[in-house]
């Protein structure tokens, strides 16, 4: 049986980085290589405070603690890293492709070649290579394609082993996960052999019975239906909640209603102001793009229609907030407080902050925001990726504070759009007495009590109600 020496993973993202330090923490006689050609960012992974490191995840520095320098490594050098393992996970960015065929819609997988490219050209020795970025199906037969055409003789195994954990929730994710997929060449005895090599690394920690092998398509399409699924959740509560607020019921009330069906399920059916983060519309894209490129038309208006909702919510939370605010926000104040895609991570990919910003910015109100853990440079460079706006005008629109009163200090409206605890806690009548009147607050998040707002004077906005 082929035993685990040395792991190499390609990609100090937010998956590389906590997946491998919990593999690190879990199986202490392994080694772990996480390389990156990102300079700054293992630099950071490997900074000697260790609350330096790029990602926050709640536990994780605790981890990186532990397992750095005794059998977790963050380097640059990426071909030692390939050459010395066994086994090479890639896990490296995906996004939606800028150019060329597919724009807007497929998967990059430029990175991915690269580092199949590079694997080819440096392993002198069999490897198992996984998969461990979100991927179209059939990349695999992409990769081995590559890998398979060097002709110095080295054999691979590819494996996919997509990741489902969630940020904000990513280390709890990894060590108790409700399932770990692992698809691979079923059929042959090396394909077994490699998958139970792999299988044998999570069987450390996780119950045999919550390891799926599968074959190696399904386990690719597994990944991009789970988080089709996820997102069409909640784009339907967000129709719903649309509903809702004309015609006087509840979207949280509906949502407990349905979600106590036990073939419903009550999580994910919380109504807000637009799903974010880096994949929800990215993988639903790249399974638009892969249904229309087998002529599966209405499999892809069906799932598109997920992002169209996604984007309509956004939309309409942002007019909402003009359209009250006397059809005109221009030269008014409105603080943002939350900019993360969802709390408990510094992660800005796609949140729906950025797009509300940007619509507002648009109708040209003056912008405060304030985010517990988003540093002010990625505010500004998330408005100007969307290049609506020029840098001078965000610089100039925009402001970036410290703390949540400050941002809300003589604000015409707040509108919270990430449901950081902290938020329930500030001192709402302070904030209240330091506004200008009428005191405008739009909950995006359904995290604020309405009454107790209403009560304290606010003007009071929630998602669905
Ligand atoms: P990320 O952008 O945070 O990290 C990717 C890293 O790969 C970057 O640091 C980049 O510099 C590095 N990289 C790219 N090409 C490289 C190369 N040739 N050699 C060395 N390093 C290279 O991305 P992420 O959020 O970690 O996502 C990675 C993959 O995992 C994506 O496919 C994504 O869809 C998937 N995924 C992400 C999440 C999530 O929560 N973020 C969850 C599940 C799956
Ligand atoms: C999601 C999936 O949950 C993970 O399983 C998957 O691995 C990951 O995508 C990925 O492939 O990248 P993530 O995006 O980190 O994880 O976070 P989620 O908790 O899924 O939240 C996504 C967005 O939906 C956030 O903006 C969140 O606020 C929003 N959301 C989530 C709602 O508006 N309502 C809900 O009920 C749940």
């Amino acid at each position: 049986m082929t035993q685990i020496k040395n792991i190499c993973c390609i990609g100090a993202g937010y998956v590389g980085g906590p997946t491998m330090a919990v593999i690190a923490q879990k199986c202490p006689d392994v080694n772990v290589t996480v390389v990156d050609i990102n300079e700054k960012r293992i630099a950071a992974w490997n900074d000697p405070n260790v609350e330096n490191i790029p990602i926050y995840e709640p536990g994780l520095s605790e981890i990186v603690k532990e397992a750095r320098d005794r059998n977790l490594f963050f380097s640059t050098d990426v071909n030692a890293a390939i050459d010395k393992a066994d086994m090479i996970f890639i896990s490296v960015n995906t996004p939606t492709k800028t150019y060329g065929i597919g724009k807007g819609m497929a998967a990059d997988l430029k990175w991915i070649e690269l580092c199949a490219r590079q694997i080819a050209e440096v392993a002198k020795n069999d490897k198992i290579i996984v998969e461990k970025s979100t991927l179209p199906v059939r990349t695999a037969a992409a990769l081995k394609d590559i890998l398979d055409n060097t002709g110095n003789g080295v054999k691979y195994q590819i494996l996919s082993n997509p990741e489902f954990l969630a940020e904000g929730t990513a280390v709890e994710d990894l060590q108790n996960p409700d399932r770990v997929l692992i698809g691979g060449d079923i059929d042959s005895p090396e394909g077994k052999e490699a998958m139970d090599a792999l299988v044998n690394i999570y069987a450390t920690w996780v119950p045999k019975e919550n390891i799926l092998t599968t074959n190696v398509w399904s386990s690719e399409l597994s990944k991009l239906t789970a988080n089709a699924f996820l997102a069409q959740r909640v784009s339907s509560i967000n129709a719903m909640s649309e509903l809702c607020e004309k015609t006087g019921a509840d979207v949280n009330e509906v949502a407990k209603a349905v979600g106590m069906d036990s073939r419903v399920g009550s999580k994910f059916l919380k109504a807000s102001v637009g799903f974010g983060g880096s994949c929800f519309q990215k993988d639903i894209l790249n399974l638009v793009y892969i249904a229309k490129s087998f002529g599966l038309h209405e499999v892809a208006d069906y799932w598109e229609q997920v992002i169209l909702m996604n984007d309509h919510q956004k939309r309409r939370f942002a007019a909402k907030i003009v359209k009250t605010l006397y059809n005109t926000v221009s030269g008014k104040k409105i603080a943002i407080l939350g900019w993360a895609f969802k709390k408990d991570t510094n992660d800005t990919r796609e949140s729906a902050a950025i797009y509300v910003t940007d619509y507002l910015l648009s109708e040209q109100a003056e912008v405060v925001v304030y985010d517990p853990k988003v540093k002010p440079e990625q505010v500004y460079a998330d408005l100007e990726y969307l290049c609506t706006h020029s840098s001078e005008e965000i610089r100039e629109r925009v402001t970036v504070v410290q703390n949540a009163d400050e941002a809300c200090k003589e604000a015409h409206a707040i509108a919270v759009l990430t449901e950081w605890d902290e938020f329930k806690e500030l001192n709402w009548k302070a904030v209240y007495e330091n506004m200008l009147k009428p005191a405008f607050l739009f909950d995006g998040r359904r995290l604020l009590d309405k009454k107790t707002k209403e009560e304290l004077g606010f003007e009071f906005f929630s998602i669905g109600n």
